[in-house]
């Protein structure tokens, strides 16, 4: 049985723009007599050559990797979320799937929360596959959702000790998918009353476990550096990787695995991601970053993120992709240039081809499969086989693969 089968509601006219599209098309492939402000906004800005994201209003295909998984996925217009062959968008559980979440974990919050969470969240086989190479013990998780990357660290063997977010829903689902014992606090980590009192309650936990932290992981927020223009140091949205770092520099685990956005490589906004190193280096790290394509590690969904990893007395390590890349990016910034093996990705057939065409009036509403499993990817998503059918053993990169390295010992 599968929970959070519901899907975003579709307009009149929305449900026509869906039938209009073809496996594969967007909005491109409307016709002219559609007549809906969205599209008109989209096919100006394209006809300008700015912001024609060709992913809007995109019908996935069977046969590929979705595209990513934003927080929108419970409306047409803003990515490639309608079901390969159904009249309607992905399900919050198949958008689950194809962020890699087993069926077993679930999704709490009303409205657009669930969508939020499971849009938010790191892969959790990502997580699982960066972590698997660090050294595991005990684990912290700042800024942690619903716990996507902290269920992939613990796969890898981490030892979870305290996650901390300010969205009260999101740490419910953490909590509910771990039990009633599972250290998770709600709190602002802008304030810094708040962080200082997470790091005291942090370190208290530390020392029951033996002192040392091996692990602080987090994807701090990144409005600031996702949207157009160049982007300030001063930008209070850009904060909160600051307040990661003061964290850390309390905290001083062994290791740190921060997630953020691709585009922070991006020209204007390459000042924050050095001084964020910067910030490591001063404190005793040495960094390294590595634009993680979700593909490469068997997510069925074409995802780019990136990493920054801090070591203290060592240097950092990357798991080498396993999976072809179908679009292998920003080569310098992956762990290995001519990354993957020959064996093709996971697709969204692989992901979700058992689960029924039909979504479910309600989240809390217990649906059946509509077909035994289909693939490894699903039985692996069911429970029926372990994590190594679907990731191999990893090779190991032992340098630090991008420039600048600040701190090379
Ligand atoms: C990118 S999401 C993290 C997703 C998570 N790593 C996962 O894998 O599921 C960023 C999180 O930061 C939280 N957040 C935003 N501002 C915050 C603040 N001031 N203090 C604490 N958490 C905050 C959001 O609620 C959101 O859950």
């Amino acid at each position: 049985m599968i929970f959070d089968h519901v899907a975003g509601g579709l307009s009149e006219l929305d449900a026509q723009i869906v039938a209009s599209i073809p496996p594969g098309g967007n909005w491109r492939h409307l016709p002219e007599t559609i007549d809906s402000a969205r599209v008109r906004q989209i096919r100006q800005s394209a006809s300008q050559g700015k912001g024609s994201r060709s992913t809007y209003y995109g019908r996935m295909t069977w046969d590929r990797p979705a595209y990513t998984i934003s927080t929108y996925f419970s409306r047409p217009g803003n990515g490639c979320f309608i079901h390969p062959s159904a009249g309607r968008l992905i399900t919050v559980r198949e958008a689950a799937r194809l962020q890699s979440f087993p069926d077993a974990y679930r999704f709490f919050g009303r409205g657009r929360s669930r969508f939020v969470q499971v849009g938010n969240a790191v892969p959790p086989l990502l997580g699982y596959q960066l972590g698997r190479v660090l050294k595991q013990g005990t684990m912290v998780d700042l800024f942690c959702g619903a716990g996507g990357l902290s269920l992939g660290l613990e796969w890898a063997g981490f030892h979870s000790i305290a996650a901390v977010d300010n969205d009260a829903t999101a740490v419910r689902t953490f909590i509910e998918n771990r039990g009633p014992q599972t250290p998770a606090l709600v709190a602002d980590l802008s304030d810094p009353t708040e962080l200082q009192a997470c790091v005291s309650e942090i370190k208290l936990r530390a020392a029951k476990h033996g002192g040392g932290i091996a692990l602080v992981a987090g994807g701090p927020p990144c409005q600031g550096f996702s949207t157009a223009g160049d982007c300030r140091l001063d930008d209070p949205r850009n904060q909160l990787v600051f307040s990661f770092v003061r964290a850390v520099s309390e905290l001083e685990p062994m290791q740190v695995l921060m997630e953020n956005v691709a585009s922070l490589t991006f020209r204007g906004r390459r000042s924050i991601l050095d001084e964020l190193q910067r910030a490591f280096h001063r404190i005793g790290y040495t960094t390294s970053i590595v634009i993680a394509h979700a593909e490469g590690y068997g997510v069925p969904q074409l995802r780019r993120r990136l990493f920054l990893q801090a070591v203290k007395g060592g240097l950092p390590v990357w798991p080498a992709p396993q999976r072809r890349l179908l679009v292998p990016t920003m080569a310098k910034y992956q762990p290995q240039a001519t990354a993957g093996s020959g064996c093709p990705p996971f697709s969204v057939h692989d992901a979700i081809s058992d689960l029924p065409s039909e979504a479910a009036p309600s989240p809390d509403e217990a649906v059946s499969y509509a077909h035994t499993a289909q693939s490894d990817y699903q039985r692996w998503s069911r429970g029926i086989v372990g994590i190594d059918t679907l990731c191999p053993p990893t090779s190991i990169i032992e340098e630090p693969m991008t420039r600048p390295l600040f701190g090379k010992p």
